[in-house]
Formats: structure tokens, sequence, C-alpha cells
């Protein structure tokens, strides 16, 4: 059990803000099959911030529902600190990854691991990355029905292979494609949020078992990849993660550890892959279903600007932001929009709520790019990548990948819907198409 677990405090209505009476175990199915939904329907009754008791929480998740509370926990880092909350997910990123890493090691660590994801370094893949979308193309563009995540998952994962391990060679890239594959499916780690006992390695067959199988092959290719890297001076100055980060001193002036890097390198992929191609599929399944917006974008593109695009993208994260919610822990006794939250307790700013209030977004479900177009969002209204130090360090190769490949297959392709629109399931953190966010494409001019 993480230590964030073990001091998490116990359900108390008068130490934390309100909540549904609701049994445990329903507002966790209800969560799941409906976490826009449900969570809106908690935020109307009980307030911009209130106490979701899901698994696989103790106490209560707290939760911040508008943009003043929303900043507090993403900005305030005195009271609300970040690395504890994630350590649910060490066992899979590794616990010395930036995401684990609590205040106040995190700053200077994310120092570290800032140069290679700077606008400039990362303009550099473009090329990289239209080829890749253009390899993958005939995929996609089949005049049937097609679920866009999994193709867009295929994608992004081989952009990180290249910008983060610097993968070139195929068959090293297949292995690693089929090892990260397994092992960052929601399947695989799902075993993440089973109770400590069933988490553990009880023999092939079991949930734990696989889990740590899959994960010591991943970390098997990328320790390979590591030394391999070390041993060959050729290989530096490379502008790839793993060469800058084998170049890198920490503060005391000693090279960073082969389990620091491999941490690193796992907690950039499983960040960066899921929730890139998740953007991907929504705002093509969005286009589709809304094709005066779709035709507005196209247009656009076809005269040579990318405003209309960054409006698409930006509506598409709000209305469907990948990452439901970023997550904090208490550092003491403190309050939240006038509700007391007791130390330790688990804090989230819930993107989907903030983003679909009324008082700050008119007609909030209504896809319209356009509201985006000559205007500047409120401050902390829209923060679909975070905020604050933690903010996410991977948008410039997050926007230059949905760029890209939404320039490139518009070019060619028009999506259109299959269907009626796909509700947003919740897989981990991440928010899903239900269906995979399936669309048609019909090959432009026909
Ligand atoms: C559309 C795609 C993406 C979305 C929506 C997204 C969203 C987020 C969010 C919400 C956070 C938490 C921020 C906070 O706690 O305030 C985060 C953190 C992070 N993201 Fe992303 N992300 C995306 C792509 C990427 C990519 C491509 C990478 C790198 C390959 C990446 C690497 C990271 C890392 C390392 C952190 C932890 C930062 C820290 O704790 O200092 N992300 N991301």
């Amino acid at each position: 059990m993480n230590i964030a677990f073990t001091r998490e405090p116990a359900w108390d209505p008068r130490l934390f803000p309100p909540a549904s009476r609701t049994p445990r175990s329903v507002q966790t199915a209800r969560m799941l099959m409906d976490p826009q939904g449900y969570a809106r329907t908690l935020r109307q009754r009980l307030g911009p911030v209130f106490s979701l008791r899901t698994l696989p929480y103790r106490g209560a998740l707290v939760c911040a529902a508008d943009a003043a509370t929303n900043r507090a926990v993403l900005t305030d880092h005195e009271r609300f600190t970040g690395g504890d909350a994630t350590a649910l997910l060490a066992p899979a990123v590794g616990a010395k990854s930036l995401i684990c890493t609590p205040p106040p090691r995190h700053l200077s660590h994310r120092r570290l691991l800032l140069p290679p994801f700077h606008g400039q370094r990362i303009a550099g893949w473009n090329q990289r990355i239209r080829d890749l979308v253009q390899r993958e193309l005939a995929d996609l563009v089949t005049g049937h029905a097609v679920p866009v995540r999994p193709w867009a998952q295929r994608l992004t994962l081989d952009v990180i292979l290249n910008v983060v391990f610097g993968l070139t060679d195929p068959v090293r890239t297949a292995a690693f494609r089929r090892a990260l594959n397994a092992f960052v499916g929601m399947d695989n780690l799902a075993v993440l949020f089973l109770p400590e006992p069933l988490r553990r390695d009880l023999g092939p067959f079991s949930p734990g078992g696989r889990f740590h199988r899959l994960r010591a092959t991943v970390r098997h290719l990328t320790r390979r990849e590591i030394a391999d890297r070390r041993a060959r001076p050729e290989n530096h100055g490379r502008d790839d993660v793993l060469s800058t980060l084998l170049q890198q001193r920490d503060e005391d002036g000693n090279p960073l550890d082969d389990t620091q890097i491999l941490d690193e390198l796992t907690g950039l992929v499983l960040a960066g892959y899921e929730t890139t191609a998740t953007t991907i599929a929504w705002t093509l399944h969005l286009l589709a279903h809304h094709p005066a917006a779709r035709d507005d974008l196209i247009a656009d593109l076809d005269a040579g600007s990318d405003r209309v695009l960054r409006a698409a993208v930006k509506e598409s994260g709000r209305l469907r932001p990948a990452v439901y919610n970023a997550m904090r822990t208490a550092a003491y006794d403190t309050e939240l929009g006038g509700h007391p939250v007791p130390r330790y307790a688990f804090v989230a700013a819930l993107f989907p709520l903030t983003h679909l209030d009324p008082a700050l977004w008119p007609e909030p479900d209504a896809f319209r790019p356009e509201r985006h177009l000559g205007a500047t969002a409120t401050p902390y209204t829209l923060t679909p990548f975070g905020g604050g130090l933690r903010r996410c360090i991977g948008v410039s190769l997050a926007h230059l990948e949905i760029d890209t490949v939404l320039t490139e297959i518009l070019a060619t392709a028009v999506p259109e819907p299959v269907g009626p629109p796909e509700r947003a399931r919740l897989l981990s953190v991440t928010l899903v198409p239900a269906r995979g966010g399936r669309v048609r494409f019909r090959v432009r001019g026909r």
C-alpha cells in the first residue's frame, strides 16, 4: 500500500466537504458508467466543492469544480501538494519518475526534464510525425466505420518511441511496441486500483503476476537501450529524451543512474501516449458530428491558416478533456471553497466540471470552436493540461502531434458520423469515447 493511501484520513462528514449519502460502491459504479453526468449531478446538488466517495479511497476524494477552487488546487502548492497522490501509479511508471516526485525535489527534477520538451526542440519532429501519419493513413481512410482511438494510439506510441527513446531500428521498435502495448493496456493497469493483496504476484495467471511479468519485459528492453546508448559515444548529441537524460547531471554534478532514467522514460510513455491519442479521437469524433464546424475548419486549413484548428482543439479539450482530473494531497488541515479539508486528504481539480460550468461557458454542451476565436479564456476556466508548477511538460509535443495529425488527415479526407455521438467513459484517469470514437472517412472530392 503506498504511503499516500496509508495516511489518508477515514471518512468523517464533519471533516470533509458535503457528500452524497449513496453507498460507496454505487457511487463508484455511477462514476465509471457516466463520469461527466454523475459528477455534474453531484456538483448541482452539493455545490462547487464536494466529496466523492468512490473506491479506492478510504475517506473521499475532495473535488473542486469552479474556476476559483480549480486555481487553488492547481497553484497553491503549499496547501495542495502533487506527487504523493499520483504515487498510486508508481508500480507502473516507477517511483522516481517526475509524476511521482513530491516537492521539494520536484522542481529540480522538472528542470532536468524540460530541455527536450522545449517548443523549438519539439518543432524539429514535425516531418517525422508527418511521415508516420502518412504511413498509417490508409488504415483510417477506408470508407468504413473506424474507431479512431486505437489507430491514434499506435501512432502516438510510435511518436513517443522516436521522440523519447530515439528508437529508429525497426526490430527494436517492434519489440518495444509489443511490450509497451501489453503493459500500458488498461486491462493491465487496472491492477493498480485493486486492493493490495490482489496486486501481488500470485503466479502467472493472477492479474498481479501478469502485471509484474509485463513490467519486467518493458524494463528489460529499456535497460538494454540505456546500456547500449551509454556504450556508444557516437549516439551522444542526438535530440531524443533518452540521449538528453544521459548527458544531464543532477544537483551534485553526478550523472543520472539507470533506475532514474528508466522510471523517467516509462513515466513519459504512460503520461504521453494515451492522452494524446484520446484527444485526437475526440476531436475527429466531435468534428464528424458537427459538419458546419468541420467544414469551417477544412476551409481555413485549405487557406493555409491554423486559427480554426487551434480553436477546434481547444473546444475538444474543453468538452472532452482527455485527463479527467489533476490530483493533489492536502498538506495540512485546511479549507476549500469554505469547506473543511483534512490533512492528507486527496484533492482533485475536476476539469470536466469547470469546463462545463454554464457560468463560465454559455451553452456548455455545444461544440462551438468559434467561441475561442479572438478570445482569451479567463484563467483557470480551461485547464486540460493542468496548471501551476506541475502543468503538463508535454504540451508542445502533444500540440504538435494533434495539429499534424489533424492537418494531414483533413487534407485528404472528411470525417463523417457513424451512429449517435459516443458517451464518455473513464479508464483510470482518461476520459475516452465509449466505442473508440468511431468515424467514417470520405476521401475528399468524392
Ligand atoms: C493531449 C495530450 C495530453 C494531455 C491532455 C495531458 C494532460 C496532463 C495533465 C492534466 C497533467 C497533470 C497536470 C497537473 O497536475 O497540474 C499532466 C502531467 C504530465 N504530463 Fe501530460 N498530457 C498530455 C500529453 C503529454 C505528453 C505528450 C507528455 C510527454 C511525452 C506528457 C508528460 C507529462 C508529464 C511528465 C507530466 C507530469 C508533470 C509534473 O508532475 O511536473 N503529457 N499532463
